[in-house]
């Protein structure tokens, strides 16, 4: 049977079910995404950090394994976390996670690589602070003139999410300053914190996740991020809490700094529940995920922004350009990007993909997406408001879309599969356009 899900951009696990991006970075030479992993099965049960390398972060080589739940540690998984090079040494942080009689232990740990090929696991290990319950996971290291820095997602005792901060002098001792940042906005656990300064801004990404829902037993969860100023060891958010990505499929983003100095950032594409997942076409050919293509992040104008990377746009071999109203194909290529802009703000447009398996439509100022659900058929929303819309890029994978707004002021990912090769395209729009259809390289 031909796989028709494959994606081409987007990285996907050879086996087994992937889940957040981990331990980002570039070492000798090569970018590094590790991820988690179950490679045995596509369920849950079993966590360990897979591995992709790449050269230009256009071409990617699945590694295999590099972290295995091995030790006492971590023997129910080794959960996600970061990475920073250090004297010619990739220095990996993450959760051990055990459960001893039914109960949950969590414990910050290292491991370390001279070639970036076998990881040495050290010793040394952090406790959880007083005031937080084991749910406390996910570190992320920075450096800078002052030494290292580590915040972990965590929940505090009264059931809030929180996320803790320690500082260490040489990457080994850690010492635990308190909480970083905690509120009600945090929901109950505070999952896969990031931070980092970029443009003159500090940004703390986050996914807060609320637990006890009653009626469901999957777990409510967003991505979202703050900017905001850090003062004697805290971060005070000096704007609302924002979400990262507005699509359907979007979860435990990580960023690093790339040796151009940019800040790229990976994700998770997903956030299906149970019978979503239970029902991914994907299983039949033994994986489930993929992550998000590689994203530069700017903030412009005091506004988050979200770029494709450049290397990707380069990437395309360039078909058709038009101005027009119209845009009808029956056949769009899997591997495609659509680019329109309007010279004024457009009062509406109208968009099906696939057969009406995917829509986009705007107006009223408002930007509406819908996706028919491959699980309960059902057709599901996500709706923002948008004053203007000037700019619209699309990229088309076999089975996952990025929808970047107005040049990556809003970004909408999702997940799609199409049951037979039904790759039609419909496009009206209000307003003469400036359409350019691309072909992405494999
Ligand atoms: C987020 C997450 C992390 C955890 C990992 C386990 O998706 O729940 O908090 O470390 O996945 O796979």
């Amino acid at each position: 049977m031909e796989n028709l899900y494959k994606n081409h951009f987007h990285l996907e696990p050879p086996r087994g079910l992937l889940n957040d991006p981990n331990g980002l970075t570039y070492f000798q030479g090569n970018y590094y995404v590790f991820h988690q992993w179950n490679r045995f099965d596509l369920n849950h049960n079993y966590k360990e950090w897979g591995l992709f390398t790449s050269k230009d972060l256009l071409r990617w080589k699945h590694q295999g394994s590099a972290l295995l739940p091995d030790s006492d540690k971590d023997l129910s998984g080794v959960y996600s976390g970061s990475a920073i090079v250090n004297e010619d040494k990739m220095h990996l942080f993450y959760t051990g996670n055990s459960k001893i009689d039914g109960s949950r232990r969590s414990l910050q740990c290292q491991a370390i690589s001279e070639d970036g090929k076998t990881f040495q696991k050290s010793n040394s290990f952090i406790i959880t602070p007083e005031e937080f319950t084991e749910h406390h996971r996910d570190p992320k290291i920075w450096s800078d003139q002052n030494g290292y820095h580590m915040i972990v997602g965590s929940q505090t005792k009264n059931g809030y999410g929180a996320i803790a901060y320690y500082q260490s002098i040489d990457c080994k001792e850690w010492d635990y300053q308190g909480i970083f940042y905690t509120s009600e906005d945090l929901e109950q656990m505070a999952e896969c914190p990031d931070y980092f300064e970029l443009d003159g801004e500090s940004l703390l990404l986050v996914c807060p996740q609320q637990r006890d829902l009653e009626s469901d037993t999957d777990i409510s969860s967003y991505s979202a991020y703050y900017m905001g100023d850090i003062r004697d060891n805290e971060f005070y958010p000096t704007s609302e809490i924002q979400p990262m990505d507005d699509g359907f499929d979007f979860y435990a983003p990580q960023t690093f700094l790339d040796p151009k100095g940019r800040r790229l950032m990976w994700a998770w594409m997903s956030r299906m529940n149970s019978k979503e997942e239970a029902a991914c076409p994907t299983k039949d050919f033994g994986y489930l995920h993929c992550l998000t293509m590689p994203r530069e992040l700017r903030v412009i104008d005091g506004k988050l922004y979200q770029l494709p990377l450049q290397e990707i746009l380069q990437s395309r071999k360039k078909i058709e350009s038009l101005e027009t109203v119209l845009y009808e194909s029956e056949e769009l290529a899997t591997q495609s990007v659509i680019d329109m802009t309007w010279s004024k703000s457009l009062s509406s447009i109208e968009l099906a993909l696939f057969d009406q398996n995917v829509t986009l439509e705007y107006k009223h100022q408002k930007l509406i997406l819908s996706r028919k659900s491959w699980s309960d058929k059902q057709v599901h929303t996500k709706t923002i408001p948008l004053k203007e819309l000037t700019a619209l890029q699309i990229f088309i994978d076999s089975s996952a879309m990025e929808l970047f707004i107005n040049k990556g002021e809003r970004v909408m990912s999702l997940r799609y599969f199409l049951q037979q090769e039904k790759r039609s395209c419909d496009i009206r729009a209000s307003h003469q356009m400036n359409l350019s259809y691309s072909k992405l390289e494999s």
